[in-house]
């Protein structure tokens, strides 16, 4: 079966992972630390705080960034549950703002346009999460002038987007948001089996998210209120165990020396499908504007069914029985039921998004799809199409 997204291992990775193994660290060693040296220097991150995975980063930045019950918190629909459900951890309100119709990412028009309104009626914003849908990068200096002006934090899922590009810099995550949340799972650009990080230029976000990853210890004689003698710590806000192993980190830094080679394999996959679906009929295929380079996490295809003689529930089927397993990211956030029941959202609130996730399906893109595998779903689309 050829599947959507898959890891990409070798022996240098299993080596890696082997030699830790060995050695006398299983879990926070120095693995870790040199992970977290290693995301730094790649990102131009002055902080990289490695986590359990990039659910535990949005939770920890949540509470982190002090999210309160009356804050509200906006995100875009079209993303992983996990981006809005770390607002509701932290007891803030989710609320949404549809996306871009060509990079499929927040709107930053939209969103000032929302700000404004809950201003004007008394309501506190708080934060802004912008997902790099896919691969491709939000309107990143946009977001910045909006949270500027308004006083707003600024928080980067970033899950799709290692290796990604925006306005020519390959750094630029930490340069417009407060706090870039990475996932390490293994159909993203590098894996750790199940890992994360946070990643930051403010010292004390870096040290607070560093104490939350550890039960909200801390052995920092110049926070604590005792020193009963070197085995002593304390705890002054309540913390968890999220902290990523030394087996995982020695994969993580074995990885990220390909995530270059990594991308540009996605690129050309991503081209031999722009080259072969853009003249077809009932298709839009994703664009990368200008000064960006999308690190296509997900090739997203979007397929005018109502045009077609045939539905997406028949075309997935069409393709599962040829051996290709599609994927669709995703069902909009707040088409969910908790989120309907709990905050009121509504089927047409984000007409955009709901678009694209009735038109919108993934295709297999990885570094070892080969180029006969991706001829045969090729072939096969476009005979299920035009059939
Ligand atoms: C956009 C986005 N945010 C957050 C996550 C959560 O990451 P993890 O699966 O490592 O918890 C994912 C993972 O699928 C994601 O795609």
């Amino acid at each position: 079966m050829i599947s959507y997204g898959k890891q990409s291992i070798d022996q240098a990775d299993i080596d890696s992972v082997v030699e830790i193994l060995k050695g006398d660290w299983l879990t926070q060693g120095p693995a870790v630390e040199t992970f977290e040296d290693d995301l730094q220097k790649y990102f131009g991150a002055k902080h990289v705080c490695t986590v359990s995975n990039g659910t535990a980063a949005l939770h920890l930045s949540a509470l982190t960034l002090g999210w309160q019950p009356n804050d509200i918190v906006i995100t875009s629909p079209l993303t992983f549950l996990a981006t809005a459900n770390c607002i509701v951890y932290a007891g803030a309100t989710p609320d949404f703002v549809d996306i871009d119709p060509i990079s499929y990412t927040i709107d930053p028009n939209k969103v000032e346009k929302k700000v404004k309104h809950f201003r004007s009626v008394g309501k506190n914003v708080k934060a802004i999460i912008g997902i790099d849908f896919a691969g491709h990068p939000c309107d990143w200096q946009a977001l910045r002038e909006i949270a500027d002006k308004y006083d707003l934090q600024l928080v980067n899922d970033n899950c799709h987007a290692l290796g990604a590009i925006y306005l020519n810099d390959k750094q630029y995550a930490v340069k417009y948001a407060d706090l870039v949340i990475q996932s390490y799972h293994p159909v993203k650009h590098i894996t750790t089996g199940e890992g994360g990080a946070i990643l930051t230029n403010n010292s004390d976000l870096d040290e607070k998210v560093r104490r939350l990853r550890t039960h909200g210890m801390t052995k920092d004689p110049n926070l604590m209120e005792n020193n009963d003698g070197p085995w002593y710590y304390e705890m002054h806000e309540v913390g968890f165990n999220y902290r990523i192993t030394d087996f995982q980190c020695a994969l993580g830094s074995s990885q990220l020396k390909k995530l270059d080679s990594f991308v540009e394999k996605r690129h050309k996959i991503a081209n031999r499908y722009n080259h072969s679906l853009a003249n077809m009929e009932n298709l839009i295929i994703p664009k990368e504007q200008s000064a960006t380079k999308h690190s296509y996490h997900l090739y997203p295809l979007q397929i005018d069914f109502e045009k077609l003689p045939l539905t997406k529930v028949e075309f997935f089927e069409k393709l599962k029985n040829a051996g290709i397993q599609l994927q669709v990211h995703y069902i909009p956030i707040h088409l969910q039921p908790f989120y309907k029941k709990r905050y009121g959202f509504q089927t047409g609130d984000f007409p955009l998004s709901e678009n694209f996730y009735h038109s919108g399906v993934s295709l297999p893109v990885y570094p070892d799809l080969s180029v006969d595998e991706q001829k045969i779903v090729i072939e096969k689309i476009k005979q299920f199409l035009n059939e």
